[in-house]
């Protein structure tokens, strides 16, 4: 697949075979490009539809060699579930989920990691390395394994869901827990990635992991029956995903297979919410956020690494950016499992949270076609709800007690 990595700053090139993570001239964010006109004529979505809907029906479309090896776990094809009930609930007519908890490890960086690993493999490299909140080092511990690589993580010294920590143990990787935050762990790996060569890095930074993320669009645009939602709505963190998804539509309105783009609306926790706050005071920069805090630790971040792509999707969207208190994600988790059957992560339940805000103040109108992303499992975070659901009630094994605590008795 004909591609070339593009810094988003000054528009340097480099050749898909250099190994960088952001422009060396200016050190702006990179991002993957193709030659969209010979595209064009080279993708038959007839075909695409002969294929499983996964990240890798697109595969013309994603920036590794038709002769490489996929490193592949069965990623993507996840449901877009109608919530009517949740919808009706909220004031919307139309309102999808797109589950990302489906995913092979729980989450949405299933689909990065199975086109940076495989990129990964292509470039020849033996070690892979990420900093995390969780997610990433349980999705990348898993990849590296299928590909039989050596895994390194590091992971803040507090606040990692036990069952992402689980994930990397289990999958045999190098997990540092260092002494700091998300963003004290993002730049060391950068560092180190960049000074010791035979470490690929697979943050979010890098653009081709990003590419495996965008298939998120694709599949909403099938699953809609080939078109683009209104709104879509996805939570932000080191805002790698927004940015992801929004290219992805971008792709496919540059492929003439849509006319109307989304708007992108990102929803941060309050307590760790640097894009929102400069969205909202119409700044071209953001002021990162010394101690963020918020219970949903995924997003537990206070310098994301691609704030300016997201603050460009969100404006050329006509999207914005909003914020929710740990409270209105508490009670979003709840709602989505007990209103749809669908049990996701705190950090995932910001998209239910943000748009319940927004519809409720009026920037959101009830026949508006919106998706929710939710990014995450919610078995990743177990302890979380123990705060936010009732203990079981203990009883007695005999059938009066039973009804007496099922209020059966009369
Ligand atoms: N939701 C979940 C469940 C996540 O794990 C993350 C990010 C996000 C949302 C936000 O996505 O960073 O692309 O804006 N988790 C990263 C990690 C930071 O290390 O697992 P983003």
């Amino acid at each position: 697949m004909k591609h070339h990595v593009e810094c988003i700053g000054c528009g340097v090139q480099y050749g898909p075979s250099e190994t960088i993570y952001v422009c060396k001239s200016c050190q702006d964010l990179l991002e993957v490009k193709y030659e969209y006109n010979s595209l064009r004529s080279r993708i038959d979505t007839a075909v695409w539809k002969t294929r499983p809907l996964s990240v890798w029906r697109y595969k013309e479309l994603l920036p590794i060699d038709e002769a490489s090896a996929k490193v592949s776990l069965g990623e993507g094809g996840t449901g877009l579930h109608r919530c009517v009930r949740l919808g009706e609930r909220l004031g919307l007519e139309k309102l999808y989920v797109k589950n990302e908890g489906e995913n092979p490890t729980g989450s949405f960086k299933d689909r990065g990691m199975t086109v940076g690993v495989s990129k990964a493999v292509e470039t020849g490299a033996k070690k892979v390395v990420c900093a995390s909140t969780g997610n990433t080092s349980a999705s990348l511990a898993a990849y590296a394994a299928k590909a039989g690589l050596e895994c390194i993580v590091l992971i803040p010294s507090q606040k990692v869901a036990l069952g992402k920590l689980a994930q990397a143990a289990i999958y045999g990787a190098h997990v540092l827990q260092i002494e700091g935050s998300f963003d004290d762990a993002s730049r060391a790996v950068l560092e180190l990635a960049q000074f010791e060569s035979g470490l690929y890095l697979l943050n979010s930074i890098n653009p081709y992991r990003l590419e495996g993320q965008k298939t998120i669009a694709y599949e909403v645009w099938d699953q809609l029956a080939s078109k683009s939602p209104d709104t879509v709505i996805v939570p932000v963190g080191n805002a790698g995903n927004i940015s992801a998804i929004w290219k992805g539509f971008q792709d496919l309105e540059r492929l003439g297979l849509i006319s109307e783009l989304p708007k992108m609306i990102g929803i941060q926790a309050e307590g760790a919410a640097p894009i929102a706050e400069a969205f909202k005071k119409g700044l071209n920069t953001i002021n990162p956020t010394p101690n963020a805090e918020t219970v949903a630790t995924a997003i537990r971040i206070g310098s994301p690494a691609s704030w300016k792509k997201a603050l460009t999707a969100v404006r050329v969207s006509k999207g914005l950016m909003e914020t929710v208190t740990d409270e209105e994600i508490l009670e979003a988790q709840k709602l989505l499992a007990r209103l749809e059957g669908i049990f996701v992560e705190p950090a995932s339940a910001a998209s239910i949270a943000g748009l319940k805000k927004l519809v409720g103040a009026g920037a959101i109108n009830r026949r508006e076609e919106v998706v929710c992303v939710t990014t995450g499992h919610g078995l990743k975070d177990p302890e979380v709800i123990g705060r936010a659901c009732e203990k079981p009630i203990q009883v007695k094994a005999d059938q009066s007690s039973i009804k007496r605590a099922l209020g059966l008795t009369t």
